[in-house]
């Protein structure tokens, strides 16, 4: 499939009063259409914002994000419109940017209604759409806090499809719901990626959920790829020590326990003044004196698995 998203040496850096918060620091990756990528890391390594930049919430300090070939930067005023329709995003709190004095059906029409689609048209279209994830029509008239987390996820879904998009981030969409719900909404998300041939980028502090949901998966350690590879290949041969810590963290089938493996002790470092040379240097378990001098560049070892990390062959 061809690329839908190229991203290169992409940078989002926050002024703050401390100094620059280095929330993505030259990152590079590709999307193909009809895939998805999952994007994995603690909390605070740039996994969020990395989202918004792709769909434009937010600008870059710098790098290239070029949709279906074009560089979002030169696009105009009309194909920015345009992208609006493409690009959505699906929050783990789906309401935390909804008026609950709004009707769930009226939620899930807004955007319909803020591209001009009138009303008729839009209360169809809204039904078809709550049907298509899983909503009982009954629920049209019903209000936001009338509803479990599952069923108001559910909501946040329909809303992002309502424009017929192409392109989706899944901003930890089920990092909120009870895990029995959780695989009905990833099996919802993956039922939906096929019949509207959607591509997703699937951001979750969590490998355990992204795992079967992702054709490719990256990790991202305070602004950076350290290790992307396809799915299966990055759980079975798993090959920089953060990747390997945060896998401790997910349950794995009795075959694989020769897995040298450890736990994350201390905090992601701060973004503002992020470690010298290799980021993970503070907390490795493998860290030599070359570690803290040199970054090591994220190389290919092949078949697409690529690692940022002097001490992997
Ligand atoms: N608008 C902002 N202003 C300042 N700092 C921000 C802003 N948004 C995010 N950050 C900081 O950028 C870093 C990355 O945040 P985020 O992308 O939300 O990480 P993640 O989604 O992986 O938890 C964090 O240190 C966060 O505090
Ligand atoms: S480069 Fe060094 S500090 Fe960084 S992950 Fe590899 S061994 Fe650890
Ligand atoms: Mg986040």
């Amino acid at each position: 499939m061809p690329e839908l998203i190229v991203v290169e040496n992409l940078r989002k850096y926050f002024p703050v009063a401390a100094g620059n918060v280095h929330a993505v620091d030259d990152v590079s990756f590709t999307i193909d259409e009809g895939e998805t990528l999952g994007l994995v890391g603690e909390s605070g390594c740039g996994k969020s914002t990395t989202g918004r930049l792709l769909i434009r919430l937010i600008e870059p300090t710098s790098g290239r994000i070029l949709y279906r070939g074009r560089d979002m930067a030169s696009m105009d005023k009309q194909e920015l419109h345009g992208l609006r329709k493409e690009m959505q995003i699906i929050f783990q709190d789906p309401f935390s940017s909804i008026d609950p004095r709004k009707s769930i059906g009226e939620t899930i029409g807004k955007p319909l209604e803020i591209f001009g689609m009138g009303r008729k048209e839009r209360e169809e279209t809204v039904d078809a759409l709550m049907e298509k994830v899983g909503l009982s029509p009954r629920l049209y008239y019903k209000y936001p806090h009338e509803l479990d987390g599952g069923r108001r996820q559910r909501v946040g879904i329909a809303r992002a499809l309502s424009l017929s998009p192409s392109f989706i981030v899944c901003d930890e969409p089920v990092s909120a719901l009870d895990v029995s719900i959780q695989s009905q909404i990833l099996n919802l998300l993956q039922e939906l990626q096929e019949t509207m041939k959607l591509t997703y980028l699937f951001v979750s502090h969590d490998l355990s959920v992204v795992k079967h949901i992702s054709d490719r998966i990256a990790v991202m350690y305070l602004g950076k790829i350290v290790e992307s590879a396809p799915s299966l290949d990055l759980f079975r041969n798993t090959l920089h020590p953060y990747s390997q810590a945060l896998l401790a963290a997910v349950p794995i089938p009795k075959l694989n326990r020769k897995r040298e493996r450890f736990i994350l002790s201390g905090g992601v470092p701060s973004p503002i003044n992020p470690p010298t040379g290799c980021r993970f240097h503070t907390r490795c378990p493998w860290t030599m004196d070359i570690c803290s001098q040199q970054e090591p560049p994220l190389t290919d070892r092949g078949g697409g698995h690529s690692v940022a990390c002097h001490k992997v062959p």
